[in-house]
């Protein structure tokens, strides 16, 4: 709750950490039924919310899927009460994880998309996307000084020809590849956790160990700059997490050269012996 004004925040659908402690599938959704349950009678009614805002995946904090009922079950309560579905897909589309939006994974059809990052391969773009039912507002009442920027909009027209000419494939087929090849390593290496994502939006989740399944931060900080020194860029992402979001251009190659560094770190961290 609280933090920006006017905004009302709840718990994410997280169910290996369940912030309503319940287990799933046994919880009823209990993450989306706390909004209409809770939040709708005591802190706000649903006839003064404007939109649900939600990423399909959660990105900064920590990579999270959540259940194919997650996304169905927000839906259903956006259009009970006449409330907007907002997918953020700042993270999460534009191909990167191997469909173009990753709210399609649980097939269902937000009211409004915001896009950015991936959308122009790097130059500075974002781009809210609705329904033609909503986004019925004349040309020019709304703009921004760098708005439309004509050479980021023929960057961003030119990814998109890339993702529908074989990039999204790309994405779905070494997402598959790299969480396959990851499998093995998860099992070897004692501070490694739940490893999630989809297509080429993994984390991996960086634990004490896996009996205790306590996060293990310093331990994730000490794995992304050992990579850093090795050539391998990985991020942090949720309270121990790291993240693997290479380019979508990624081949086998380069995803067997992420992942060796990335074993070789662990071994050398672990003070075992490396196996490649
Ligand atoms: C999911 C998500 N939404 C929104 C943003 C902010 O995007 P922008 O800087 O384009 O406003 C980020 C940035 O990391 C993000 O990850």
């Amino acid at each position: 709750m609280g933090l920006t004004p006017g905004v009302v925040h709840v718990a994410y659908g997280d169910c290996d950490h369940c912030a309503y402690g319940s287990t799933y599938p046994g919880c009823g959704i209990a993450c989306v039924s706390y909004i209409e349950d809770v939040i709708f009678r005591r802190y706000v009614a649903p006839e003064e919310v404007a939109a649900i805002f939600v990423e399909p995946i959660l990105g900064e904090g920590g990579y999270i899927v959540p259940p194919l009922e997650f996304h169905r079950r927000l839906r259903e309560l956006a259009s009970k009460y006449g409330i907007l579905f907002v997918a953020d897909e700042v993270q999460s589309g534009m191909g990167r994880t191997g469909r173009m939006f990753a709210i399609e994974h649980w097939r269902v059809v937000p009211d409004v998309i915001t896009i950015a990052k991936g959308v122009a391969s790097g130059m500075p773009l974002g781009a809210t996307v609705a329904s033609s039912r909503i986004m019925s507002w004349k040309p020019g009442s709304h703009g921004s000084t760098f708005g439309g920027n004509p050479v980021s909009c023929a960057a961003a027209l030119e990814t998109i020809a890339l993702l529908e000419n074989g990039l999204v494939e790309n994405a779905a087929r070494m997402g598959e590849y790299i969480m396959h090849r990851l499998e093995p390593i998860a099992d070897r290496f004692r501070h490694i956790g739940r490893i999630s994502g989809k297509g080429l939006m993994i984390g991996i989740e960086i634990l004490r160990n896996k009996r205790s399944r306590k996060p293990y931060p310093a331990l994730r900080d000490r794995i992304v700059e050992a990579c850093f020194w090795k050539g391998l860029l990985i991020l942090p992402c949720g309270p121990s997490s790291v993240r693997f979001v290479p380019p979508l251009v990624i081949g086998e190659r380069e995803a067997d050269i992420a992942l060796s560094i990335f074993e070789d770190v662990l071994s050398h961290l672990e003070g075992k012996r490396g196996t490649r």
